[in-house]
């Protein structure tokens, strides 16, 4: 994949163009809510993002900053460029052949694709969780341990440790403390797609991605999902894409809503419920299309 960067120099000048783009872009009132909300600390920033695959572009300058410790999510139409823009998060496009970036990303100051980045470090300090739970094919424990492992952890106290906490912070822990060396195919898909978090935190990221973590669940594994989402922004960046305007409504601190490769409109989710700037938005949410 071919990367065209577009500026390089100092961060801190870098960082101030990131705000004044956004205080340009936000009305004043809605940008002293987002520093209140803890905008004025951002862990993603995107900048004059473009991304194309092949000739086709799937998003158009895309400029944002993702508040550190929030929920964030990304609602739209299929088809609009929600996951694209995820993936852009932790360059899993770069498997993608034809695929093409231009712009910036930086999280937690760090640009994605400086020289110096190590795409695996990057993905340990941004996690995934997809649609379709994907649990390896191993125990409970060892899909938890799977990530400190590969990093390197061998004690095993330690590694017993990790996989306590991440479950209890998934709280499956009850659920599953006495089959830790059963298989995780034979647990029930929201224990499945809880499990999937629980090894998505076990190396302790910074920012975790769900990619529609809930489109096939049910809806009690569904609220259990959510509600633990809300738990661990605590602890984590949340980015999460939803085609389900309630799930968002419940569960987001902030909502950006795309539509064809554009972000139409972000701001604090209840106030892109309930007044929101742009008439797309407006149509989006009251259902006049989707
Ligand atoms: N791997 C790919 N190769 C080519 N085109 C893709 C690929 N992935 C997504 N697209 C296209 O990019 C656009 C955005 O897709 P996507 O990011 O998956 O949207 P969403 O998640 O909002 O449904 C769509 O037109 C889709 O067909
Ligand atoms: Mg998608």
């Amino acid at each position: 994949m071919a990367i065209i960067k577009l500026r390089s120099g100092n961060q801190d000048m870098e960082n101030y163009k990131v705000e004044k783009k956004v205080e340009n872009r936000v009305p004043s009132n809605e940008m002293a809510h987002l520093k209140l909300k803890g905008l004025g600390n951002p862990m993603v920033e995107i900048e004059n993002l473009n991304f194309f695959y092949g000739e086709k572009k799937a998003l158009n300058n895309i400029n944002m900053i993702i508040p550190k410790h929030q929920v964030t999510a990304f609602i739209g139409p299929s088809g609009c460029g929600k996951s694209t823009l995820l993936r852009c998060l932790n360059r899993m496009n770069d498997l993608v052949e034809s695929a093409r970036m231009e712009g910036a990303i930086r999280i937690g100051g760090r640009d994605l694709h400086q020289e110096s980045e190590n795409v695996s470090v990057l993905r340990k300090r941004v996690g995934m969780v997809f649609q379709k739970f994907n649990p390896f094919p191993k125990t409970i424990f060892e899909n938890v341990a799977y990530g400190p492992k590969i990093h390197g952890l061998k004690n095993k106290a330690k590694l017993e440790e990790i996989v306590e906490n991440s479950l209890k912070s998934v709280a499956l822990w009850d659920e599953v403390k006495d089959r830790l060396n059963e298989s995780a195919l034979a647990l029930s898909g929201g224990q499945q797609q809880r499990l999937c978090i629980a090894r998505a935190i076990a190396v302790e990221p910074e920012v975790l991605l769900m990619d529609e973590p809930c489109s096939a669940l049910d809806p009690l594994s569904t609220g259990k999902i959510e509600e633990l989402v809300v738990g661990l922004k605590e602890n984590y960046t949340i980015v999460i894409v939803t085609h389900n305007m309630q799930q968002a409504a419940r569960i987001a601190d902030f909502t950006g809503f795309m539509l064809l490769g554009d972000l139409v409109e972000f701001g604090p989710t209840d106030r892109m419920f309930t007044k929101p700037n742009k008439k797309e938005t407006e149509d989006y949410i009251t259902g006049r299309f989707g």
